[in-house]
C-alpha cells in the first residue's frame, strides 16, 4: 500500500509528449517540469524540476518505436521519481511494447513481455496503466496492480458517429474473435472472421472468410497495425467477398516498415486509430485519429481518488 499526497504529477517521457500534453489539458492541469536530454555518449540524462515528494506520479511513456530507447527512459524516470521520494508511481503505457512475445512458443526464445514486467516492477513502478495489451494475461506477469483499459469506447463513439448501416464486424484472425465480439455487441452487429495463415513475422497470407460480408458495410477491428500486412490483406478479402464499404478500427497504429504504403493501397475507406502512439510524418490517406487522452485522464483521476475504473470500460466514451 503506497501513501501519497493530494498532488498529482503527470510526467511526460519523450516517447509521446503530445499525448501527455492532451491528458493534462483534459485534466485542466500541467505537465510536471522535467528535462530529458542526452549525454555526449548517447546515454539518457534526466532531471525532474518540480517537487514530487509524496506526490501521486504518472509517467506517460508508450513502449512504441524506438521501443528499446523508450523502455530504458521509462525505467530511468521511475528510478528518478523513487529517489525523489514520490508517494506513488504509476507507469502509464498507452501502448505496451513486446506484448507479442508473451510465451515461449518455441525453444530458446525469451518471454520479452515478462522481462518488461520484471524491469518495471524492480525499477520502482507501484502500478501500471495500459490500453489494449496484445495479450491480457500479461497482467499476471506483475505482482503490482495493472489497470488494463480498452480503446473500444473511444473507437466505437467515432464509429457510431459515422452512422454505418447494416454493419458487420470482422476480425482479421481467429485470435481477435473476443475483441471483435465485444465490438459487435455494442452495436448489435454480426461477426465475420478472416482466416489468416501467417507465413513469417513480416509476411502473412489470408484466403478464407468465415461469415457473410456480401453487400455489407464492414468494420474490421484489431488491436494493432504493425507492418499493415494482416489488416490490408483482410480488407482485400472483405472486398473480394463483396463488402460494400470498409472501415478499419485499430487501437495502436505502430505503422512500421511498409505499413503506410500497404494501407494507402488497400480498399479500406476509413482507417480509425487512436493516439496511443505518436503520428508519423507520412500516413495513409484514409487515416483518422481519435484521442485516448480523455480516457486516460479519467483513469488517472479515478486512480488518484481510489475510484473504480470499470465505469470506463463499457460506455461509448461520451460522458
Ligand atoms: C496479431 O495477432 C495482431 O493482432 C495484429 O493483427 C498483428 O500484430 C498486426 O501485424 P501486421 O500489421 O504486421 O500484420
Amino acid at each position: 500500500m503506497s501513501y501519497y499526497s493530494e498532488t498529482i504529477r503527470v510526467i511526460a517521457g519523450t516517447a509521446h509528449p503530445e499525448l501527455a500534453g492532451r491528458i493534462v489539458a483534459d485534466m485542466k492541469s500541467e505537465l510536471c517540469a522535467c528535462q530529458i536530454g542526452r549525454f555526449p555518449d548517447g546515454e539518457i540524462d534526466i532531471k525532474i524540476d518540480d517537487d514530487v515528494r509524496g506526490a501521486d506520479c504518472f509517467v506517460v511513456q508508450p513502449l512504441c518505436p524506438p521501443v528499446n530507447e523508450n523502455w530504458i527512459e521509462l525505467l530511468l524516470l521511475l528510478d528518478c521519481l523513487r529517489r525523489a521520494s514520490a508517494g506513488r508511481v504509476t507507469a502509464v503505457m498507452p501502448y505496451y511494447g513486446y506484448a507479442r512475445k508473451d510465451r515461449k512458443d518455441e525453444g530458446r526464445v525469451p518471454i520479452s513481455a515478462k522481462v518488461v514486467a520484471n524491469t518495471l516492477s524492480a525499477g520502482g513502478a507501484d502500478r501500471v496503466l495500459t490500453v489494449d495489451m496484445h495479450a491480457a494475461q500479461i497482467q499476471g506477469f506483475y505482482d503490482i496492480p495493472v489497470d488494463h483499459l480498452y480503446a473500444k469506447p473511444v473507437l466505437m463513439r467515432a464509429i457510431r458517429d459515422m452512422h454505418i448501416d447494416n454493419p458487420v464486424i470482422v476480425t482479421p484472425d481467429v485470435g481477435g474473435i473476443k475483441m471483435a465480439r465485444a465490438y459487435a455487441k455494442v452495436i448489435n452487429a454480426d461477426l465475420a472472421i478472416v482466416d489468416k495463415r501467417r507465413v513469417s513475422g513480416t509476411e502473412t497470407t489470408v484466403e478464407h472468410m468465415i461469415g457473410e460480408v456480401e453487400g455489407r458495410n464492414v468494420i474490421i477491428v484489431d488491436d494493432m497495425i504493425s507492418t499493415g500486412g494482416s489488416i490490408s490483406q483482410a480488407s482485400r478479402v472483405c472486398k473480394k467477398h463483396g463488402a460494400r464499404s470498409i472501415v478499419i478500427a485499430v487501437s495502436h497504429a505502430v505503422l512500421c516498415g511498409p505499413a503506410v504504403e500497404r494501407l494507402d493501397k488497400c480498399p479500406a475507406d476509413t482507417i480509425l486509430v487512436t493516439d496511443t502512439i505518436p503520428s508519423r510524418a507520412s500516413i495513409p490517406h484514409q487515416l483518422k485519429v481519435v484521442s485516448v487522452a480523455p480516457l486516460l485522464s479519467r483513469a488517472i483521476q479515478n486512480l488518484h481518488d481510489s475510484r473504480s475504473l470499470s465505469v470506463l470500460f463499457d460506455k461509448l466514451g461520451d460522458d
